[in-house]
């Protein structure tokens, strides 16, 4: 029996490429290369499936030029590369790769919350730039974390992590906003109080991002979310880069009105707008929230799991692990 053609759209393990030869034949990407779009279609030319990152969109122009294409396995938890509407109106699987990496992804997003509070990487340019000649009582004096009143905007698994970070490390009080309220049971332990999105950015000292990016949340922090945040509070975003208006942000971020930033996403990304590279209040990584290495091996496992079962093999042969659209079935 010919095995069906699967494509790996980008530099994945080799042990995962590896699992995926025992029921395919793959193509995959050794060299990473970014392939353009049209080079994207013609690689998926006679595929069945596609194991995916960020970096592959995957819309109804696409689908409708790759008809073969059953399943688009998602690196990733978030899946907004992914038109899933136009999956499954085509009855093509879309997965995504929720829970392995919810940890990994608090910690980079406390540490980037942290970072940007207290000034750390500001600090360390400043120390690296041979400008640390003496001590002050004021030198790069910052809000303080501990005891302070965390914010989360987005309140799934990931914001959840960051909430026990926060309540049960550092003694923060918790608010949160989300569509729908957490059982009280998981409130309680972390005296979490659900409030609407206006108190939400008037009362928090460290606001944190970790919700899903769409059209309907593009922007939802801009410049009157801005200005209701408190003078001194900060912002960090871990989830995708188009949820804050940049252009408000350095502008918030320069007048002072916000103390800091931790930005680990980015709208243009792997561009970063150049008014934010110019300010000193902001803590920048480049998009690594998830990566821990046991935790992208956690999740090239979870994207070839999901690969496998959509296309019919394995122990979970037709019901992939972290199937998106479960309209598509039957
Ligand atoms: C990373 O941004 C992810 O969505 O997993």
């Amino acid at each position: 029996m010919t095995k069906p053609r699967v494509l790996v759209a980008r530099k994945v393990f080799p042990e995962v490429v590896e699992r995926l030869r025992a029921h395919f034949e793959v193509e995959d990407n050794a060299d990473d290369t970014i392939h353009p779009r049209e080079q994207l279609l013609a690689r998926l030319q006679g595929k069945s499936g596609a194991l995916i990152t960020g970096s592959e969109r995957i819309d109804a122009a696409l689908l409708d030029a790759c008809p073969q294409l059953r399943a688009v396995c998602n690196m990733a938890v978030g899946y907004n590369n992914i038109d899933v509407a136009a999956c499954s109106a085509r009855k093509v699987m879309a997965t995504n790769t929720p829970g392995v990496l919810t940890e990994t992804t608090a910690d980079l997003g406390f540490a980037l919350m942290m970072a940007a509070a207290r000034r750390i990487t500001e600090g360390e340019r400043y120390l690296r730039a041979g400008r640390w000649d003496r001590w002050s009582y004021d030198m790069f004096v910052a809000p303080d974390v501990h005891g302070s009143t965390l914010g989360i905007l987005g309140m799934g698994r990931i914001g959840q992590a960051i909430a026990r970070r926060g309540a049960l490390g550092f003694g923060m009080k918790v608010l949160y906003h989300n569509r729908s309220r957490l059982e009280p049971a998981l409130e309680a332990p972390l005296g979490a109080r659900w409030v609407d999105k206006g108190t939400l950015l008037r009362e928090s000292d460290h606001l944190v991002l970790v919700l899903p990016y769409s059209g309907e949340t593009h922007h939802t922090i801009g410049a009157a979310e801005l200005a209701l945040m408190k003078r001194g509070a900060t912002l960090t975003n871990i989830a995708r880069g188009g949820l804050v208006d940049e252009e408000a942000l350095a502008r918030a971020l320069r007048s002072g009105s916000l103390a800091a930033a931790g930005l680990d996403v980015f709208e243009g990304e792997p561009k970063v707008n150049p008014a934010l590279l110019a300010l000193d209040n902001v803590a920048l990584t480049p998009h690594i929230g998830s990566a821990s290495l046991a935790t992208r091996r956690a999740m090239a496992d979870l994207a070839a799991d999901n690969l496998i079962a959509a296309l019919g093999f394995g122990p979970q042969a037709g019901r992939p692990p972290s199937l998106l659209n479960p309209e598509v079935l039957g």
